[in-house]
């Protein structure tokens, strides 16, 4: 069972990639209910705060006819000190069959090794998040019919962000281009830099970040207003006005209006943002069927 844990992107094939994406959309375009060959006991275990994620995981599992748990981790035993192996093992041996998993520690899983059902990686500290990288990907596969040679700037704080981590290494893989923009002291790598200005006329795809200041200590928050932020490092609609004609808005959410984006933008006819969080429900439905070895 455990070749089913979805943990990073480089767990993926891309056989296996173009798979997850294509049973995503047949979710999208199923007549008809599609359920698992047994109502498996699943938990979410989000040990930090989550929309999109965790409520589309929820639905996901409902939907594909699960039996899920979804407790309240801050008042579970590992405020008492238990490991978080301690805990997951826990399920397991309660007869719990997966579990999801949300994390603020960077690779919390290295230590789930002993961890023997599946385990879906939701997101950990500024490390990796499978799933927005695959439903980013289906959005862009939606638009573009394809990933090869798309240009993609990921602009914001990119040092903090588990999304811009994954998404570089996979849509690099995939055969795109790769630029990361935004405040340069959050990037540590000069080959990758372009100037926003520069990024938001030559991409594709302009996929903007938010600050994560959960995960940013006092003293390296930068010393400016909101509405400076816009100005100097965020989408403002002098921005917008010199994207490609084609070219469109991502942010994998949730948005500070008028702090990485222009509020005007978010729903704007270019942007994707929504779609991208109903692609989560399919995609994370196809990461599901894949975790319990389904078959449609
Ligand atoms: N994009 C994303 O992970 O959003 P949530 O934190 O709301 O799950």
């Amino acid at each position: 069972m455990t070749k089913h844990r979805l943990l990073i992107m480089n767990d993926l094939s891309v056989e296996e990639i173009h798979g997850l994406l294509q049973d995503a959309d047949a979710f999208s375009n199923l007549k008809r209910d599609w359920q698992l060959d047994k109502a498996y006991l699943v938990a979410n275990l989000f040990f930090e705060p989550s929309t999109r994620t965790h409520y589309s995981f929820v639905s996901a599992e409902h939907g594909l006819g699960l039996k899920v748990v979804d407790p309240n981790m801050a008042v579970s035993s590992t405020v008492k000190g238990e490991t978080l192996y301690d805990t997951v093992k826990t399920f397991e041996m309660v007869g719990y069959e997966g579990v999801v998993i949300r994390h603020p520690q960077d690779y919390y899983f290295k230590e789930l090794d002993g961890i023997n059902i599946p385990i879906i990686n939701a997101g950990d500290g500024c490390g990796n998040h499978p799933s927005q990288c695959l439903l980013d990907m289906l959005t862009i596969y939606q638009e573009f019919g394809h990933l090869d040679g798309l240009k993609l700037a990921i602009i914001g704080d990119i040092k903090h962000s588990r999304v811009a981590r994954s998404n570089y290494d996979t849509f690099m893989r995939m055969g795109c281009e790769v630029k990361f923009s935004g405040p340069d002291f959050w990037i540590d790598d000069s080959q990758k830099y372009m100037p926003i200005d520069e990024a938001v006329a030559w991409a594709d795809i302009v996929m903007m970040l938010r600050i994560q200041k959960e995960r940013i200590p006092a003293s390296e928050m930068p010393n400016m207003s909101d509405e400076e932020y816009l100005t100097k490092d965020g989408l403002t609609l002098k921005r917008y006005q010199k994207m490609q004609q084609h070219a469109i808005i991502m942010h994998p959410a949730p948005v500070n209006r008028g702090v990485e984006i222009a509020d005007e933008l978010v729903e704007c006819e270019r942007s994707r943002i929504f779609k991208q969080m109903h692609n989560g429900l399919l995609v994370r439905k196809a990461i599901i069927k894949r975790a319990f070895g389904g078959k449609f």
